[in-house]
């Protein structure tokens, strides 16, 4: 205690005083020193720790969704390849196009894929292969497009790098960009999901495309569910669309306006494609008469969904080989980009068009369909619509599409449903008459 309090204060005034001052100073300042030497030290290290740690996080959040391996001169060799048009010489449509489907590997990618390839457009797919259903089905759909020289990188619409990559490799004249969250009720469970793939992944593709040199004509899909809680009938696309009741709307509608605003600002040829419900083979397990399908056949409920007052909910189904055809004929005939290095030209033309099939059928009416082509009777559960983002009816005006790409649909419900249940009992290996079908 005494130690302490001689240290502390001298016991006379002046010169020692003054001396012992100095001492407690330079102890004072070699303590502080020593001291602020530690805690730059200290200061460093948790600057290290916590850059490495952002650092590890950067690398997990990076890897979780762009895990794919690419590069390298054997896959510029596989996407050159994959890329090659490969019509005809001399042939009437030209020389072809090279094209680069985004979300490929999913329902309506694979089709259009494979239907581009047939024709001798050259195509590359992109999908990041996710979870949101089976991705044992989107496999199967890659080594489908692999058998007819489609090859299909693994990869996000996010990773830029990889987008530019692409661009560096081939000289894409075309893009079909249909990668997109889809579903109306997976938003209300994973929001984030739609805000990832058709915003952001959105944006970061548009970037990619007005950098390009050549710029490529966007081709990319919108959806019916932009029309919202509207009620005039059938939807044309001089309708208003603010009224989205879905999230995944709402990032349909957001995504028109920004590729509005690509066209605008650097000359993006932009067609915006809103499809109405499209199914067949090949098609999404999330979608009603998919899973229909399933649970009539395992001998299981359905659960048929009916509006209010007991009005039964109708959609305007589209089979696949129709929204197809729409699809090409959107890139036939859409403008070329008019920008370079990133600046506009030239006005470049933006269009929006509905590929439905102009004929509503409700949803027991469906069921019914299924049931004939099953040969099995559903159990019905039927219950009135939950608030969950679903509209109660869809029904669209295609005069424009029409006009503009020739699009006309000729597959009804009944005969689309037909091949689709075929290639469901093939693809499941359901025999008629037994019941040890896998899934
Ligand atoms: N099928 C319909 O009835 C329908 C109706 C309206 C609009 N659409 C739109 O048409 C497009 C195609 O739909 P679909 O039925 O083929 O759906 P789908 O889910 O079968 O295909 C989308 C594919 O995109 C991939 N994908 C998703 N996010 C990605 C990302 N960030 N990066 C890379 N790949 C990604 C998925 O893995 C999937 O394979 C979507 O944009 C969808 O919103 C479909």
């Amino acid at each position: 205690m005494r130690v302490l309090e001689d240290d502390l204060f001298p016991s006379t005034p002046g010169k020692v005083k003054i001396e012992r001052a100095g001492t407690m100073n330079r102890q004072l300042h070699r303590c502080f020193a020593s001291t602020s030497t530690m805690f730059l030290w200290a200061l460093f290290l948790v600057a290290m720790t916590a850059s490495y740690l952002s650092f590890q996080s950067f690398v997990d959040t990076s890897s979780k969704y762009f895990a794919a391996s690419w590069g390298g001169l054997h896959w510029e060799r596989q996407i050159r390849a994959s890329a090659a048009p490969r019509r005809p010489p001399g042939s009437a449509a030209g020389a072809g196009m090279s094209v680069l489907v985004t979300g490929a590997a999913g329902f309506v990618g694979t089709h259009c894929s494979l239907a581009l390839r047939k024709r001798g457009d050259g195509v590359v797919g992109i999908d990041n292969f996710n979870a949101y259903y089976d991705p044992s089905l989107k496999k199967a759909r890659k080594a489908l497009l692999s058998s007819h020289g489609v090859f299909v990188v693994e990869g996000d619409i996010n990773d830029g790098r990889l987008l530019a990559k692409l661009f560096d490799v081939v000289p894409f004249t075309h893009v079909l960009h249909l990668a997109a969250q889809a579903g109306v009720r997976y938003a209300m469970e994973n929001p984030a999901s739609y805000v990832h793939s058709n915003i952001a992944g959105l944006v970061t593709l548009l970037e990619a495309c007005k950098d390009a040199d050549p710029q490529p004509a966007i081709v990319w899909a919108s959806s019916s569910s932009v029309y919202g809680l509207n009620d005039k009938v059938p939807f044309s696309e001089r309708d208003r669309t603010d009224q989205p009741a879905s999230l995944y709307a709402a990032t349909k509608k957001a995504g028109e306006e920004i590729t509005h605003t690509y066209n605008h600002i650097y000359g993006l040829s932009i067609t915006g494609l809103r499809f109405f419900t499209v199914y067949g083979p090949w098609g999404r397990p999330d979608m009603a008469y998919f899973s229909f399908t399933r649970n009539i056949l395992q001998g299981k409920p359905i659960t048929v969904y009916r509006g209010k007052d007991h009005v039964d909910l109708a959609r305007d189904f589209t089979y696949i080989d129709d929204i197809v055809k729409g699809c090409l004929g959107s890139l036939d005939t859409a403008g070329k980009s008019t920008g370079t290095g990133g600046k506009k030209r030239g006005p470049a033309p933006y269009r929006i068009f509905n590929l439905g099939n102009t004929s509503p059928v409700t949803v027991p009416n469906l069921v019914s369909i299924l049931e004939k082509h099953l040969r099995v009777k559903a159990k019905k559960n039927v219950v009135e619509m939950p608030g969950n983002g679903d509209v109660p009816f869809t029904h669209a005006n295609i005069s424009l599409a029409r006009e503009q790409l020739g699009y006309k649909p000729t597959t009804n419900l009944d005969v689309g449903l037909k091949k689709f249940v075929k290639w469901y009992l093939s693809y499941y290996g359901y025999t008629r008459g037994s019941k040890n079908f896998r899934q």
